[in-house]
């Protein structure tokens, strides 16, 4: 498998396959690669002749560092499992900070019509900024014809759809359903390193999502949030950070339903200090 640390070489060697006239897929991650990431890396390869998986734990997009210093870093591993896909078809960009940002590691400040400020906007101050960066310069760097993008971070998929359209970046992104383990809990890195206690206490979020998502057919939204808020009050272990029935296109909360529009619920909810991420579409 081809791994590089360097954007010019992994540059020099893109351009090589483009001029033989091979599609690129991308699949951007940070790595601690599980199921989820490789159902993107599938489907990109289902589309594509040569897909480029980068890892790189970005820190513009962390507005805490002690979840920066957590965040677990598996290289090795990930290689390996990518290998188990192919071993021929998938390239590795692995670039080191200074790689990325040189010796100025910031942001830089962007506006997505106001999707930013919504959910993890609001809770996480300059996320978005951090992601619009890294996510900007590694489609500038790797060039490719199609980008990936789970949907379990539905509005970082809307925000990037949004960063392509505004800044005319030449690609295709492609949101991919949220990938679940058995027991409905949404695949994250962040699962790696809840203790026992919390993981077999968090199946409880998408189970709730679920029952939410009956009562939204007949209840409205803010007694669907209340309902949801108390039932997390009852869960010792768990600590729910913020529940948005939100309009699928703007992000922003529900005030009265419409027939004609689309809603998604989405939750945020922490399992002793691991922040967890969900959501479900509801009509
Ligand atoms: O979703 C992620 O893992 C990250 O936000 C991304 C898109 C790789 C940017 O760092």
């Amino acid at each position: 498998m081809k791994k590089f640390h360097n954007r010019t070489e992994l540059s020099y060697h893109i351009d090589a396959i483009k001029a033989k006239g091979k599609s690129i897929g991308f699949v951007p991650t940070m790595g601690a690669l599980h199921n989820g990431h490789l159902s993107l890396v599938n489907k990109g390869l289902s589309q594509n002749d040569i897909v480029v998986v980068s890892i790189f734990v970005n820190p513009t997009q962390f507005n805490n560092q002690e979840d920066l210093v957590k965040y677990p870093r598996t290289l090795d591993a990930d290689v390996s499992l990518l290998k188990t896909v192919s071993d021929t078809t998938i390239i590795v960009y692995a670039p080191l900070v200074e790689d990325i940002y040189g010796g100025n590691i910031k942001s830089q400040s962007f506006n997505f019509d106001g999707l930013e400020r919504e959910m993890e906007g609001a809770f996480r101050d300059g996320h978005f900024d951090g992601v619009g960066t890294i996510v900007k310069r590694l489609l500038e760097i790797v060039k490719p014809d199609y980008a990936y993008f789970g949907e379990k971070d539905f509005q970082q998929l809307q925000i990037i759809i949004k960063l392509v359209e505004l800044h005319h970046i030449p690609v295709k992104i492609i949101g991919c359903a949220i990938y679940r383990a058995e027991d409905g809990l949404a695949m994250s890195s962040r699962n790696e390193i809840l203790t026992q206690e919390h993981r077999d206490a968090v199946p409880f979020i998408y189970k709730t999502l679920k029952t939410a998502k009956v009562k939204f057919g007949t209840k409205s939204a803010q007694s669907v949030t209340e309902w949801v808020e108390k039932q997390f009050k009852q869960q010792p272990l768990l600590e729910l950070e913020y529940f948005s029935i939100a309009d699928t296109k703007t992000l922003k909360p529900v005030k009265r339903k419409s027939t004609k529009k689309t809603y998604r619920a989405f939750v945020a909810v922490y399992a002793g200090d691991i922040r967890l991420i969900d959501n479900i579409a509801l009509n």
